[in-house]
């Protein structure tokens, strides 16, 4: 393996310091600063010659992220590192995926373009792929997309007594389908309309023949909360047993979180992609296999 270097921006620590120590990488220091008009200072501590730089990124701000990270990129390269690698455990901006109506911007193409000139690769978790199919329709670098569909379903079925999966619309679909198939459980998918951000419709589950079982709500994101409020909903009028709810980003913008919790959900559980109490898996392995297998498939292939 060649030398790894690894530097966080606004990454999780527990994250951080698990990929430091499985990857046997050295951990280099950033000191930024906002000047007094709000444009941004980045300087590294340390050097990174030759080395593969291993940028971890939280994304749950991604406005105020992308400019230090582009400026830590042009720097590392200016510095002799050899590949600067993106790991974005969460990848903003993945869910503006159409011209939803006439005019509006298709930021997902906008925002890979940009980072895609600065980066070597890209290695996410569980990106909206919904209308694209893979990373590489709009990066252009080579992009890995990690899956934590099995520390899910191990979660669930350690967990959860007889669980029933819900998942709230069809861009869940693909979570809900490969949980119920690692841990062999029953599952539904509902319907979504949205009409405005915090304004979303969700069709009401059929869950008659699972009246006795938990139901698991399962989305990728949880952003207002407004999908996951509104299938807790109709849950709630079905009687069903106390719900859980698991995504592996937990943005949580304003108040989605004391909503969800105001709301007696038995448990809210996400990921570390995104630093968050609730967060309750660990992608670290999940991350390590993915950048050590990102480093022997590309790294020889460009050198
Ligand atoms: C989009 O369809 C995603 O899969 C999520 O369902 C969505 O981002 C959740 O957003 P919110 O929490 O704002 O309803």
């Amino acid at each position: 393996m060649p030398r790894l270097c690894l530097i966080s921006l606004e990454a999780h620590p527990q994250l951080v310091k698990g990929l430091v120590q499985e990857l046997a990488a050295q951990e280099l220091a950033v000191e930024l600063h906002n000047f007094p008009d709000g444009e941004h200072y980045v300087r590294l501590e340390g050097e990174c010659k030759d080395a593969i730089v291993i940028l971890v990124v939280g994304m749950r701000n991604p406005d105020q992220v992308l400019l230090p990270l582009i400026f830590l990129a042009d720097l590392l390269h200016e510095m002799g590192a050899s590949k600067v690698v993106l790991v974005a455990p969460y990848l903003a901006y993945m869910r503006q995926d159409i011209r939803f109506k006439p005019g509006e911007a298709v930021s997902s193409r906008s925002f890979a373009a940009v980072l895609s000139a600065h980066i070597d690769g890209l290695i996410t978790v569980d990106p909206h792929l919904h209308r694209y199919h893979a990373l590489s329709e709009i990066y252009q670098v080579p992009a890995l997309a990690l899956s934590s569909t099995e520390l899910m379903a191990d979660w669930i079925k350690a967990h959860i007594n007889m669980p029933v999966l819900v998942g709230p619309d069809a861009e869940s679909m693909q979570w809900v389908q490969a949980i119920a198939s690692v841990a062999d459980l029953p599952y539904t998918v509902l319907h979504k309309i949205r009409r405005g951000d915090r304004d979303v419709e969700v069709s009401m589950p059929e869950l008659d023949r699972w009246r006795d079982h938990t139901p698991v709500l399962i989305d990728d994101i949880i952003s207002s909360g407004h999908t996951l409020l509104e299938t807790l909903h109709h849950l709630r009028s079905l009687a069903l047993p106390q719900a859980v709810c698991v995504a592996v980003h937990g943005i949580f913008a304003g108040e989605a979180y004391d909503l969800l919790r105001g709301f007696g959900v038995r448990d809210l559980v996400t990921s570390n992609s995104l630093q968050h109490p609730s967060n309750v898996l660990d992608l670290t392995p999940v991350l390590t296999r993915g950048i050590r297998s990102w480093v022997k498939e590309y790294v020889n292939e460009f050198s």
